[in-house]
C-alpha cells in the first residue's frame, strides 16, 4: 500500500448479460388473468427476459456477464481472489454456486460464497468487497448480482409473476488510491418483512413434499401492496440519510441507480429525494425485476457514459426486508473501453 494515500475500493469495470427469450405483456395475457394496459400502468413493465434453457441456471447467466469483464479487462483469471454471488436463486441447495462458477472461468485462486439478501443482493455485497480491499487483503474481487428468477414464479399467479425477469450484472472492484469508489454506505433490515416476500416451502423451516408442491408452495409469494409502501418510504430515506451525512446535495448527484421493482416505486422515489427521472438510471420496461441483478444491469448498461469523479447513489429495497443506499464515486470514463483503451 502507498503510504499517506487513503485506499478506497473502486469498480472498474462492468460486465452484463440477459438472456435472449423476452416475455412481452401480450404472451404474459395468455398466461393469466392480465393485460397489457395493466401491467404497464401498474409496473413500468413492458418485457423481462427469461432463461428458457433448461440446461442453464443462474451460474451461467453470472458466467456471461463475467466473461464480458475478462475480454474487456484483457483478465487473467488466476489472479482473480474473491468472487461473491449475489443471488437468491443459487442453482441448486446445499452447494455453493461461486465455487462452480470459479471452476469454470478459471479462478483457480478464489475462494468464494454466494450472498443472499434479495434485490439488495449487490450493493450489500459490493460494499462487502470493499472492506475487505480497504483492509489492504484483496486486489481482485468479483461481485456478481445475479438471478434465475423466473424458475420460481408462478405463471398461475398475476400479482407476481408479469414483475420479474432473470439476468447478470458483475463488477470488478480493485483498490483506488485517488479517493474513488465506494464511500458510503447506510444498510438496514426488518425482519418483519418475511411475511411479505418469500417462498413458503423449500426453506429448513418447511422443507419441500409432494403436498407442498400441489399447494404451489415452491413459487415465490409476494403481497405486492405491503412491500410497496415499505419499499418507497426506506428507499428514500437511505438516499436522504447518506446525502445528508456526507454534506451531498441533489446538485452533486450525477446518477441515482434505484432497484427496478416497479416504475411507481421509481417515480415516489424520486419525488421524495427531489432528482428527476432523467438522473435515473431506468430499465424496467425492457427487463422487469431481476432482483440482484437489477443495479449492476444498470450499471452495465450506462457504463459507456459513466464519467471518471461522477458521484453515483445506488438504492435498493428487497426481500427479508432488506434496505439501504451506497454513494459510490466513479472510478473511469466508461467510453474508455469503446474506445479500446485497458484501465
Ligand atoms: C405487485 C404490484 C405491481 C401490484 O400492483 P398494485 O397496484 O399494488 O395492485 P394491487 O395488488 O393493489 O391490486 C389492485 C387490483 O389489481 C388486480 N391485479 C393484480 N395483479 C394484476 C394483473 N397482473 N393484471 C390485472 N389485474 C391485477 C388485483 O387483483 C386487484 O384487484 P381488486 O382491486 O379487484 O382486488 C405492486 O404492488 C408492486 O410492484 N409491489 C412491489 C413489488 C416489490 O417491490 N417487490 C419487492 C421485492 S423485489
Amino acid at each position: 500500500m502507498k503510504p499517506d494515500v487513503k485506499l478506497t475500493a473502486a469498480i472498474t469495470a462492468m460486465g452484463g448479460y440477459v438472456p435472449d427469450y423476452k416475455l412481452t405483456n401480450t404472451e404474459l395475457e395468455t398466461l393469466v388473468d392480465t393485460n397489457d394496459e395493466w401491467i404497464k400502468t401498474r409496473t413500468g413493465i413492458e418485457e423481462r427476459r427469461v432463461l428458457k434453457d433448461p440446461s442453464k441456471a443462474t451460474s451461467d447467466l453470472a458466467i456471461a456477464a463475467i466473461n464480458e469483464i475478462i475480454r474487456k479487462k484483457n483478465l487473467d483469471p488466476t489472479e482473480i481472489e474473491c468472487i461473491i454471488c449475489c443471488t437468491m436463486t443459487p442453482d441448486m441447495q446445499l452447494t455453493v454456486t461461486a465455487a462452480y462458477i470459479a471452476m469454470q472461468i478459471g479462478a483457480v485462486n478464489a475462494w468464494g460464497y454466494d450472498f443472499t439478501a434479495a434485490c439488495c443482493g449487490f450493493i450489500y455485497g459490493l460494499t462487502t468487497a470493499a472492506t475487505y480491499i480497504e483492509s489492504g487483503r484483496y486486489k481482485k474481487i468479483l461481485v456478481i448480482g445475479v438471478d434465475n428468477m423466473t424458475r420460481f414464479v408462478d405463471y398461475k399467479d398475476r400479482g407476481t409473476c408479469i414483475i420479474f425477469g432473470d439476468g447478470a450484472g458483475a463488477a470488478l472492484v480493485e483498490p483506488n488510491y485517488e479517493g474513488l469508489g465506494v464511500i458510503d454506505s447506510y444498510f438496514r433490515t426488518d425482519g418483519t418483512g418475511r411475511k411479505l416476500m418469500h417462498q413458503k416451502a423449500g426453506g429448513s423451516l418447511k422443507p419441500a413434499s409432494h403436498s407442498t408442491v400441489d399447494a404451489r408452495e415452491h413459487y415465490a409469494f409476494m403481497d405486492g401492496r405491503g412491500v410497496f409502501k415499505s419499499a418507497v418510504n426506506n428507499m428514500a430515506d437511505s438516499v436522504l440519510k447518506v446525502m445528508e451525512r456526507n454534506n451531498l446535495t441533489k446538485e452533486d448527484i450525477a446518477w441515482v441507480v434505484p432497484h427496478q421493482a416497479n416504475m411507481r416505486i421509481i417515480e415516489a422515489v424520486g419525488e421524495q429525494i427531489g432528482i428527476s427521472l432523467d438522473k435515473m438510471m431506468i430499465n424496467i420496461q425492457r427487463y422487469g425485476n431481476t432482483i440482484a441483478g437489477t443495479l449492476p444491469i444498470c450499471l452495465w448498461e450506462w457504463e459507456p457514459r459513466l464519467k471518471k469523479g461522477d458521484n453515483i447513489m445506488l438504492v435498493a429495497f428487497g426481500g427479508g426486508f432488506t434496505w439501504g443506499a451506497s454513494w459510490i464515486k466513479w472510478a473511469y470514463d466508461g467510453s474508455d473501453f469503446l474506445n479500446g483503451k485497458h484501465i
